[in-house]
């Protein structure tokens, strides 16, 4: 069996080559590179997709979280509630406004932020709540929905890897005041290159946000405010357009791949199961599984017999060199350090087979087989 990725970009571009290569060679032709049509166009396709009024498209994921927690007026001595298991790209922003990021650890069984623990993270200062759609499976938005009235706070999602996801019927970006995607090319809904969005049904954020991305100005050479270079590009648009029609089919896909991981590896003494919440549609971005035994040893072996296995995230935010300034330590959030200790990501992505599929389970199977008898 030749090497399954965790991830392969070029069997996408494979199976839509035409339409990309024609998308991108409009922008060239039209030389529309930044802004202009190609920009609204998947603009208004996006907002429709995620259920919200408006899109803006911005240079990243990190930009749209950055963005849309400005033009939430997030600033100094404001705090901000996320969960210790995700990306540093998550706390990022909060630090570059120099708020300060309050972290609240996990559900153990979803990975997401555990809304139980919300509450008590909350003080006078808090100004957001910040949940993560960790892998792809939706935070729990109706209990955090709930307490976020209750205390009159803000909601931003980052739904980076959540594109199309699911909640009783209500997808990822509808929930809170504004959500924030990115298009990094791995993602569900990549670019070849950076991208992110934020979404809102709130048209002054909407339009704080698509003014601040583009050096604040109201006309070529006038400028009202000090704002950023963090414009979604013409090409990118373009690319992300000629995918968007599929993503609906490719998320589906995504799922029957972990249902069949979910089968064939449905009691294997040692691992444990993603698990999708009552209500929840997840578009398992990432299929995460947890491991008793070595994982490190584990990981290794699914490697060395061609499986691009990975793990998402192996330090938890608190315990990352960029926050010691907080000093938290060890055993603050244990169940998000549980989690970084134990989680494997198996390879994920629309286009595998089930030779692939099949292959993986089998040698994992066996790996972890080998270890529990040793
Ligand atoms: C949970 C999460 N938040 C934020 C980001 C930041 O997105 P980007 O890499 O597009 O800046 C990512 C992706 O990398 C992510 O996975």
């Amino acid at each position: 069996m030749a090497k399954i990725p965790l991830v392969d970009l070029k069997a996408q571009y494979d199976s839509i080559k035409d339409e990309i290569d024609t998308a991108m060679q409009r922008v060239v032709d039209n030389t529309a590179f930044i802004g202009g049509k190609e920009v609204s166009n998947f603009e208004a396709a996006f907002a429709q997709f995620q259920q919200t009024k408006r899109c803006v498209g911005v240079a990243s994921g990190t930009a749209a979280i950055f963005l849309a927690l400005k033009a939430l007026g997030v600033d100094e001595g404001d705090e901000v509630i996320t969960t210790a298991h995700t990306f540093i790209a998550s706390v990022e922003p909060i630090e570059t406004l120099g708020a300060k990021t309050v972290l609240v650890d996990i559900d153990p069984a979803t990975y997401n932020i555990d809304p139980a623990k919300i509450e008590a993270a909350i003080t006078p200062r808090t100004k957001v709540i910040l949940p993560v759609h960790l892998y792809g499976q939706l935070a729990p938005m109706d209990a955090i929905m709930e307490i976020a009235r209750k205390h009159n706070l803000h909601v931003v999602e980052d739904a980076a890897q959540a594109h199309g996801a699911e909640l009783n019927g209500k997808r990822a970006g509808a929930w809170g005041i504004a959500s924030c995607f990115s298009f990094y090319p791995g993602k569900n809904l990549g670019a070849y290159g950076d991208g992110g969005a934020v979404c809102t049904n709130d048209d002054v954020i909407a339009d704080k946000i698509a003014k601040a991305r583009d050096h604040g100005r109201t006309s070529k050479y006038e400028h009202d405010e000090i704002g950023y270079g963090e414009r979604l590009d013409g090409l990118q648009a373009a690319i992300l357009g000629a995918k968007l029609p599929h993503l609906n089919d490719w998320n589906a896909a995504r799922h029957r791949h972990a249902d069949y991981y979910n089968q064939a590896l449905a009691g294997i003494p040692g691992i444990t199961l993603p698990r999708e919440m009552t209500g929840a549609r997840s578009i398992f971005h990432i299929y995460c599984i947890r491991v008793t035994g070595d994982r490190d040893a584990i990981l290794a072996e699914l490697n060395t017999r061609g499986i691009g296995a990975g793990i998402h995230y192996p330090i938890p935010i608190h315990l990352q060199p960029a926050m010691s300034s907080y000093g938290w330590k060890a055993g603050d959030f244990p169940h998000s350090e549980a989690a970084a200790e134990t989680i494997i990501s198996l390879p994920m992505y629309p286009e595998l087979t089930n030779d692939q599929l099949s292959y993986v389970t089998e040698e994992l199977a066996d790996i972890i087989g080998a270890q529990v008898k040793s």
